[in-house]
């Protein structure tokens, strides 16, 4: 929790001091090749932009195959233009992947996985949810990828802090409580009145009243809310035992769990593609063409000419009008280039971060069947950081449970073990919240150490501070475009890969459309 948490906020100074897309645009506004408003509508080029001017589609070298080259090459392919894409894995996706059983999953220097997940079992292994503002949705919409609801924020879920497990309702409920109480006694002391008037403070009080669900004299005493040990039925329920005082509720750190949905990129609802993230690559390539794709091709230098680009790869030569480099900086950065040394020092800027998940397989869903749980996360202050429940499936026979989300040092940690220690180890920690049974008809698991993965070798990226690097490549070097999620304040969305090719692509075709 904390790890992601972290992460976020720090993807969030790195890239909101350098400026941003704000930056970004007032860079390719200097050039005239920004859009005039930075909240224009998309608008994707098509072949009639080309008639009335007399100019033709030029021919369009993508590097990598992940969500933000498929995306560049669908919207300049609605034009006419003649992408090739070459992707150095074996197959397209980049982070975007999904496996199912039969997958080989294989690990730089590291042993091969197989998932052994039965019939119509899948995970997630890179992205798990989309935000309802997010431009993936658009793109399910348009390709006809079916979606449903991703459950982020259960309240049945658990909160497990400093050894304990309270469920995630009576940890809101007592933080929530305790923080009206606070509030509204000092509010009721006067010791707030420099700040406001007294309707103000009364209106406070009526909303403190409900926000904490407190009594009379302001006290929070525990509350419905919590949950209960037996819930009301024909009879009245049977309470938890609680609230601590607090004191205890303090010291038991869950607040930093239960606000972990408040961003607006976390807040329910969320979605997911039926059937598996990788709907969407699976959409975007066939609009693309399979013929378009070249996967196992590995690039090993691109060169800039006076007119046009040239890039090698393990089998061959491609020359095309124009690049769109989408691989991970730290990749890009160590294929041969004549781009120049700032380019390179640019690409070098943003750190990898390392990301792990695991996904375990049950033979049985006891998280919904013993505990209620019914999709959503766990959130931890242990290693795992997250458990995540399926959110799809319901009451099914199998269930993929992610056992564990994390990022930095703890992926690290989990990345640097076999996959069978990996699994014992979040077996253990698992047991901490769930118990015996969370060891208990385990079928199989496969993990992922994004920071292992050839070719991609990081989660994200994070900007580490101010830099003009950032704002570089938003610009084409020469005839080379940079697109991708670390170019953009959506670092680790999919959301980010999509806009910034789209940014990319529509560039690209106003400098086409403008070129003599
Ligand atoms: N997009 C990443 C997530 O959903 C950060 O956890």
């Amino acid at each position: 929790m904390e790890g992601a948490a972290l992460t976020r906020r720090g993807l969030l100074v790195g890239i909101g001091a350098a400026g941003g897309a704000g930056a970004m645009y007032a860079a390719m506004g200097a050039l005239g090749l920004a859009p005039a408003r930075q909240d224009m509508r998309f608008a994707p080029p098509q072949p009639g932009d080309f008639s009335l001017r007399g100019r033709a589609a030029a021919k369009v070298v993508i590097l990598g195959a992940g969500v933000a080259g498929l995306t560049a090459a669908y919207e300049l392919g609605k034009a006419g233009y003649d992408c090739t894409v070459l992707e150095a894995r074996g197959k397209a996706g980049g982070r975007n992947l999904t496996l199912r059983g039969g997958d080989r999953l294989d690990e730089l220097n590291g042993p091969s996985q197989e998932a052994r997940f039965g019939e119509g079992v899948y995970f997630n292994a890179g992205p798990g949810r989309i935000a309802p503002w997010m431009v993936p949705l658009d793109y399910c919409r348009e390709l006809g990828v079916p979606i449903e609801t991703f459950v982020n924020n259960n309240a049945q879920a658990y909160v497990h802090t400093n050894g304990q497990s309270v469920r995630a309702r009576t940890a809101r409920a007592d933080m929530y409580g305790y923080v009206a109480e606070l509030l509204a006694k000092a509010t009721n002391v006067g010791a707030l009145d420099q700040k406001m008037t007294k309707d103000d403070r009364e209106r406070l009080l009526e909303f403190l009243r409900r926000f904490g669900d407190l009594g009379p004299e302001f006290d929070y005493q525990g509350s419905p809310r919590r949950g209960f040990l037996k819930y009301p039925a024909t009879e009245a329920g049977t309470p938890l035992p609680g609230p601590g005082r607090l004191h205890d509720v303090l010291a038991a750190g869950t607040g930093r769990a239960i606000t972990n949905d408040f961003g607006h990129d976390q807040a329910t609802p969320m979605f997911q593609p039926v059937g598996g993230m990788d709907a969407i690559v699976a959409k975007l390539a066939e609009a693309v063409g399979s013929d378009r794709i070249r996967t196992g091709a590995r690039v090993t230098k691109i060169t800039n000419l006076a007119d046009g680009v040239e890039v090698t790869w393990n089998g061959g030569q491609i020359k095309a009008d124009y690049c769109v480099a989408t691989l991970p900086p730290h990749v890009l950065a160590r294929i041969p280039h004549n781009l120049g040394a700032q380019v390179t020092a640019a690409l070098k800027t943003p750190v990898p971060v390392a990301a792990g998940k695991i996904g375990l397989e049950y033979g049985r869903r006891w998280w919904e069947l013993e505990d209620r749980i019914y999709g959503g996360v766990t959130e931890t202050d242990l290693d795992i950081t997250h458990i995540w429940y399926p959110s799809h499936d319901y009451h099914a026979e199998h269930g993929v449970l992610v056992g564990y989300y994390n990022t930095d040092e703890h992926a690290e940690l989990y990345g640097a073990l076999t996959p069978e220690d990996r699994r014992r180890r979040a077996l253990t920690q698992g047991r901490k919240i769930h118990g015996d049974k969370y060891g208990k008809g385990l079928l199989s698991s496969v993990s992922i150490a994004w920071e292992r993965q050839e070719h991609i070798q990081g989660g994200w990226v994070r900007w580490p501070s101010v830099d003009s690097a950032f704002t570089l490549l938003q610009r084409p070097s020469g005839r080379v475009y940079f697109a991708g999620d670390w170019l953009t304040q959506l670092i680790a969305w999919q959301a980010g890969a999509m806009e910034s090719a789209r940014g990319v692509v529509t560039h690209l075709h106003q400098r086409v459309l403008q070129s003599s």
